[in-house]
């Protein structure tokens, strides 16, 4: 079956076939006023101005795109969705002054969650996933990684990483996010432990590997150990790094091939020109940055270097309670000083490109799936410009609307 979305005011894609993109051609949108877009089955067959649209054959069932602006399917390639409970009560003693490092050194943070989400059981953490889907999903996420690391025992990493799968996420093993309580604070023997006996299942399920490397967290030695194990077990890797403090994340990343290093608040000059020389992608995440009330990432400085950089959420239950990337392009526009057209980019096929996935997904293009956000407003830069607007009019995900 057929579907064309027609007489759209704007359609806008990341420009080329490659990826990922950096430097000018970040910012290289393409704009067609007055445009459509034609899918068949779960992929897009074409896209044109209305003037080109040829005469089509067939059942094909028509949608009126008559004020609205289509742009790709948003690719968000950092969240921590499976997890049990809220931090409602740590957040409102952030805002009262307490800090988020001091509640994660008091044993509240990140492990406080790890209790909750460890009480979720399986079934639990399934319906949490499939939740925090729907919520993505109204803000034009079409495909969503997530991490487990709120289990941090076999049982409970293994059901995160399968509830992300059951609902249709790309699972990452974040096996190395904080030393459990049962280890009262020996990292090395937490990794003997996660390395012998969650590992061989994890990579059963998982496509990526993440480590936390901070202090209060992992240092870089333990970081190598376990994304060396990661990687070995046929895993793709990934790091929180930079958040709070450098601890040599991007030079671990680059010399490991990483796909992406994510956080990157605290990346000085150097770590800026080390990243930007590599094929390593920089994860921007000001939600973060914002919700804890820390500095915004480098994101002008890394794309002027020409880093190649991802936009992404890093929706959680303690450092960004936020699903939504439009609202991450307005932060981007305003605070990382990205365009609305680097921002685009940024969450579409260079987020794809993280995922392994930039030869399907992130562009309105023929032969991609037919993914599609279908905006209500004039200029698809709304997108940015419209800070925390309800802007998603319809998602379609693989040519069904929703
Ligand atoms: O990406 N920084 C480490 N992990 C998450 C936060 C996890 C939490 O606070 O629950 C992050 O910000
Ligand atoms: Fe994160």
């Amino acid at each position: 079956m057929k579907l064309l979305v027609r007489d759209l005011a704007q359609l806008a894609t990341p420009a080329g076939r490659e990826a990922p993109l950096r430097g000018a051609a970040l910012g290289e949108v393409e704009v067609l006023e007055d445009a459509y877009v034609l899918c068949a089955g779960d992929a897009i067959e074409a896209v044109g101005r209305m003037r080109d649209l040829p005469a089509l054959a067939g059942d094909v069932v028509e949608v009126e795109g008559r004020g609205l602006c289509a742009i790709p399917g948003l690719v968000d390639c950092h969240t921590h969705a499976a997890f049990g409970g809220d931090r409602v009560e740590e957040f409102s003693l952030r805002a009262g002054g307490a800090s988020y490092e001091e509640l994660h050194a008091r044993g509240g943070g990140i492990l406080s969650t790890v209790r909750a989400t460890r009480a979720a059981g399986e079934s639990g953490l399934r319906e949490a996933v499939e939740r925090h889907r729907g919520w993505m999903r109204a803000h034009g996420t079409t495909t969503f990684e997530a991490k487990s690391g709120y289990g941090l025992d076999r049982d409970t990493e293994l059901a995160s990483l399968r509830a992300i799968k059951a609902a249709g996420g790309v699972p990452t093993w974040l096996g190395a996010h904080a030393v459990p309580p049962e280890f009262d604070g020996d990292g090395d023997a937490y990794l003997d432990f996660a390395l012998a006996d969650v590992l061989p299942d994890a990579a059963q399920v998982a496509e990526a590997a993440d480590v936390f490397l901070e202090r209060g967290a992992f240092d870089a030695k333990q970081a190598r150990r376990y994304l060396e194990a990661c990687r070995d077990a046929g895993l793709a890797l990934r790091l929180h790094g930079d958040q709070f403090t450098e601890q040599g994340a991007i030079p671990l990343a680059v010399e490991l091939g990483a796909r992406s290093v994510d956080h990157l608040e605290a990346t000085g000059d150097e770590g800026v020109r080390t990243l930007a020389a590599s094929g390593v992608v920089g994860v921007l995440l000001p939600a973060s940055a914002l919700f804890l009330g820390r500095p915004m990432p480098p994101g002008r400085a890394l794309v002027d270097a020409g880093a190649a950089v991802a936009l992404a959420t890093d929706f959680n239950p303690g450092s960004a309670f936020c699903e939504s990337l439009p609202l991450c392009c307005s932060l981007a526009a305003t605070q990382l000083k990205l365009s609305p057209a680097e921002s685009l980019a940024a969450c579409t096929v260079n987020a794809a490109h993280v995922l392994g996935r930039s030869d399907r997904l992130g562009r309105l293009a023929p032969g991609y799936r037919a993914d599609v956000v279908l905006l209500d407003a004039p200029d698809w830069r709304y997108l940015a410009y419209h800070l925390g607007g309800d802007i998603v009019a319809r998602v379609m995900v693989a040519g069904e609307l929703g």
